[in-house]
């Protein structure tokens, strides 16, 4: 409103139906743009110790030479580096087979794709993250950590607004944490649901915040273990 010159919200409002593309604008400082490599421990745990090696094990089951996952809503990369690092440092020695985490990472905002294709994080980003992994995944230069290159393979970074438009299935993974189901209104949140289960392949996991729910009723997906906020397709 500053930068308008306007004073009220109700000059506010008119000045939005007079210029339609102000909604944009507004939309793009709705967002919450905060992540962290590794965020909520027990859930990248899991990931590590059971959920990625059980996906694996079943996507080799069926032929597939690669394991298919949805970072939505991805921030600066956080969240696909961190399931990448996981990958190639703990879960693909155990495996022994050439498989290959293919990771869909997608989110609104142009600005913070742009730093997940810097790479560079600083120590805030990083600290929940244990100490022999920040070692192998990061080369340290002052107070900035760059990932390195082998962590940023077969991560593809795309612009999209998920109320809009959706990446193609399917998928063994669906990350959708701290989004859609703390800042959308509950019909949203159910048609969003809807469609993510509809990219699931069978027996696939989603993942939301472990501080959010899922709305009411849903009977496609049912929680898998004990850890709060983990569902698998039936
Ligand atoms: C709070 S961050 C969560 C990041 C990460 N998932 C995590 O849990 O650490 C929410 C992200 O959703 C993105 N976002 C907000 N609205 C969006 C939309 N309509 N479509 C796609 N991404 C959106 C924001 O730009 C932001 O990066």
């Amino acid at each position: 409103m500053n930068e308008l010159g306007l004073s009220n919200l109700s000059d506010y409002q008119d000045y939005l139906k007079e210029h339609p593309g102000e909604w944009q604008v507004l939309d793009s400082f709705c967002r919450i743009t905060i992540s962290r490599f590794y965020r909520d421990q027990a859930v990248f745990d899991a990931l590590r110790s059971t959920l990625l090696p059980s996906s694996a094990a079943q996507a080799m089951s069926a032929g597939s030479s690669e394991l298919r996952c949805w970072s939505a809503g991805c921030c600066s990369g956080e969240e696909a580096y961190t399931l990448q690092i996981l990958w190639k440092t703990c879960v693909l020695p155990v495996l022994r087979q050439d498989l290959l985490l293919h990771i869909i990472a997608t989110d609104a905002d142009d600005a913070v794709l742009a730093r997940a294709q810097q790479g560079w994080y600083s120590k805030s980003s990083i600290k929940d993250l244990p100490g022999a992994l920040i070692q192998q995944a990061f080369t340290r230069s002052g107070d900035l950590y760059t990932i390195k290159k082998i962590f940023t393979e077969s991560i593809t970074f795309v612009q999209q607004d998920i109320r809009e438009q959706l990446p193609d299935g399917p998928f063994h993974l669906i990350l959708c944490r701290n989004f859609v189901f703390t800042y959308f209104a509950e019909a949203l949140q159910r048609e969003l649901l809807e469609k993510m289960i509809a990219r699931l392949a069978t027996g696939g996991i989603l993942v939301i915040g472990s501080h959010e729910s899922i709305p009411q009723g849903t009977t496609m997906i049912v929680p898998c273990g004990s850890i709060r906020g983990i569902y698998k397709k039936a």
